[in-house]
């Protein structure tokens, strides 16, 4: 495969990440990397870190110094970066970044580098290549919020969601936005995105979000089960904990609600619902559990039909 990806990730959100380089990209997995035929723009990633054009693998070190010197490859002004995923290989950093850059036809510049490479490093060989794209974590760009939440997702986790249903341009409903986390993260990475809300209460909190970085208000007090509306792609971050709703069906008339609404969903909840989604007629595109101190949340990816 021409491509390589790096995720970074805590543990605990690895799922999470691999989904999104999965619908970002494609290809295989594994761990914290992945090999696919594409390259994307992965500037308003969450978790996937680096897209890298391979230029050569190898089982050792000097192989692979060997395969780079063998392509005469040539750049001015350019560094070195290394990827460790794996204790395998002992040299210090700067020593590997030193017999790697004698590889290269040219000069390195460490501190304005024109050209960046990456060296990863994994359990099962090396990787070297041009990074073409990187992550800018513009999820982090959001300023802190007039308003909290409890239940509010982290910025980052709510980027990731946006990521596996939306690209810029597309019409993204949040049917229970709570503070307006996901509406945030989605306008940010250029989504035109909207959010519902029941209670009147917090909606007015996701406006005034919204207001402090100055967007106009998006955001709807209703019930998402009973409200009508079109868009591109929905997501729905449920209410966990709500037992008696959940028996009385609630997950089920939310996902229905999902499925009048948009051809794709993400949706997360406090329980496993594959079987309740499959039996409202969703695929299950991809999937990925989420634990957080006592519960675990699960996060999927729907496709109507
Ligand atoms: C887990 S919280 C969402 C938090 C949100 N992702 C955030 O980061 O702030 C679930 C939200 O769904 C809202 N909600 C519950 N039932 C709803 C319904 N029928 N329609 C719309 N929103 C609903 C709740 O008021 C709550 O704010």
């Amino acid at each position: 495969m021409p491509y390589f990806y790096i995720i970074t990730a805590p543990d605990r959100e690895l799922q999470l990440a691999q989904a999104e380089l999965s619908v970002m990209a494609g290809g295989s997995i594994e761990g914290r990397a992945g090999w696919s035929n594409v390259a994307v723009d992965i500037s308003h990633a969450a978790y996937v870190n680096l897209c890298v054009r391979q230029i050569a693998c190898a089982g050792s070190l000097e192989e692979l110094c060997a395969a780079i010197a063998c392509q005469g490859l040539r750049a001015d002004g350019f560094a070195v970066r290394v990827v460790r995923q794996a204790s395998n290989v002992s040299e210090t950093t700067p020593r590997l970044c030193k017999q790697v850059a004698d590889a290269i036809v040219g000069s390195p510049n460490l501190d304005a580098p024109r050209v960046e490479f990456c060296l990863l490093i994994r359990g099962t060989g090396l990787w070297f290549g041009r990074i073409v794209s990187r992550s800018l974590r513009t999820w982090q760009s959001a300023p802190r919020l007039p308003h909290q939440y409890s239940c509010a997702l982290e910025p980052r986790f709510a980027r990731a969601l946006v990521n596996l249903v939306a690209a810029a341009g597309d019409k993204l409903l949040d049917m229970c936005c709570g503070i307006g986390t996901v509406v945030r993260q989605a306008l940010i990475a250029g989504v035109d995105a909207y959010g519902w809300e029941v209670n009147e209460r917090i909606a007015q909190k996701a406006a005034a979000n919204l207001a402090a970085m100055g967007y106009n208000n998006r955001i709807i007090v209703t019930d998402a089960r009973k409200s009508a509306g079109r868009f591109d792609a929905v997501v729905a971050d449920l209410p966990y904990g709500l037992t008696s709703c959940v028996e009385t069906g609630f997950y089920g008339q939310m996902l229905e609600a999902a499925g009048r609404l948009a051809p794709r969903a993400v949706v997360v909840a406090g329980r496993n619902i594959q079987q309740l989604a499959e039996k409202l007629g969703y695929r299950v595109i991809v999937s990925a559990q989420v634990p957080k101190t006592r519960l675990t949340r699960h996060v999927y990816l729907l496709a109507a039909g």
